[in-house]
């Protein structure tokens, strides 16, 4: 049974939505073999996600969590991070990146980022390093690759460990390498916005025997490696991956090339339609083996532009955006222990001025036309 692409929006007709999954017939087929069969959890299904997984990323093993949170978790806590240490991340990301040091007792440092590629700048991460800093969290953000082999060589000279948060860059390649097999241990996501989705989960890869064992025992609470139900080695979470979302999973792996294929057409589409549009800045085009997955459409704006009254304005006109992203150190629970404005100023401009445009792979040239209109009428308007 092979069904068109269902859309499952639920905004007015008349609205564009920010994001949508794409699925299709493949996702029921799956779920309901996997409702057949009786194994809900800790089944076949999830198996045969993490093996298809692991060989599309070109890692050993592919081990999957509840969330792309739950996997940071997870990859922090062997990373060995803990009270007394500090942990280097991107301002400029969603909150986990920042928040799993946290959970390990350890305390968060930012650092600046490039204005271009809007990830961690290598040298704003070097002067952050402290004696008592002990790892990194890089963030390949917007689906953009990070310059590991620059945060690497200071991992190495400070003796750093390594988290790469790869939730938003599934499909990307740094320097010709697919984004997660660069040998540190890197994690990715599936919600429903991502370029794949389980509606919620996420996947740990690494080439590390060891590793994705102490993966496997922390997420099924701890368990012990002889298998026993009720043996406990250490202290363990539940942040298992049910063979139901599994399922999702496959299906959405099966057709996750052609998927890539068409978030990238789509963002290409609105580089073409964007790119005159005075006051608009579309983002850095793939070059040198960089090559972007495309997680979201985004724009910054010429500084002295009012994006939030942008934003009001073409969500008055039916064309969903989000401020995207707010920088992380200004939250207010980061802002409690001290961070302020002026401390990462090129992540604070960036966040003051860029907003998401509705993306998905089955938008339609009309749909991005009218983005695209609505957007050079509002700047023309002032
Ligand atoms: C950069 C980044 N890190 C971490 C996460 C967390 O993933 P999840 O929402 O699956 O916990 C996300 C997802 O939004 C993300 O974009």
């Amino acid at each position: 049974m092979v069904m068109q692409a269902e859309t499952t929006t639920t905004v007015a007709d008349d609205v564009v939505p920010l994001a949508q999954p794409f699925l299709n017939g493949r996702e029921i087929e799956l779920v309901t073999e996997v409702l057949r069969s009786g194994r809900l959890s800790l089944g076949p299904m999830v198996t045969r996600f993490e093996d298809m997984f692991a060989s599309f990323v070109g890692t050993k093993h592919a081990v999957a969590v509840s969330s792309g949170t739950t996997g940071l978790h997870v990859a922090a806590i062997t990373a060995g991070w803990g009270e007394g240490d500090e942990v280097i991340t991107s301002p400029f990301s969603f909150v986990s990146s920042a928040n799993i040091a946290r959970y390990t007792g350890a305390t968060v440092t930012f650092a600046d980022i490039d204005p271009q590629t809007l990830n961690l700048d290598p040298a704003a991460v070097e002067a952050a390093v402290t004696s008592k800093t002990r790892g990194i969290v890089p963030v390949d953000i917007f689906g953009w690759p990070v310059d590991m082999d620059a945060l690497s060589k200071i991992a190495g000279t400070h003796d750093l460990t390594m988290v790469e948060d790869a939730c938003e860059a599934l499909g990307a390649t740094y320097k010709g390498r697919n984004v997660g097999a660069a040998g540190v241990p890197a994690v990715f996501a599936f919600y429903a916005n991502k370029q794949m989705t389980t509606g919620e989960g996420g996947m740990l890869v690494t080439d590390d025997d060891h590793l994705a064992a102490e993966w496997r025992s922390l997420i099924n609470q701890g368990r012990a490696d002889s298998g026993q139900w009720l043996a406990h080695d250490r202290l363990g979470y539940n942040y298992r991956l049910s063979d139901i979302a599994s399922a999702v999973g496959v299906a959405q792996l099966e057709k996750l090339n052609r998927i890539l294929t068409m978030r990238r057409e789509v963002a290409f589409a609105y580089n073409r339609l964007l790119a005159d549009i005075p006051g608009v800045n579309i983002p850095l085009a793939d070059g040198d083996g960089n090559e972007r997955s495309w997680f979201v459409y985004y724009v910054v704006l010429d500084e002295g532009i009012d994006r939030n009254d942008v934003m009001l304005k073409l969500t008055e006109r039916g064309v969903q955006c989000k401020p995207y992203l707010p920088s992380i150190h200004l939250q207010p629970y980061f802002r409690e222990l001290g961070f302020r404005e002026g401390m990462f100023p090129v992540a604070e401009s960036i966040s003051a001025r860029s907003l998401a445009l509705p993306f998905f792979p089955q938008m339609s040239p009309q749909q991005q036309q009218r983005v695209a209109d609505e957007l050079r009428d509002v700047l023309a308007a002032g």
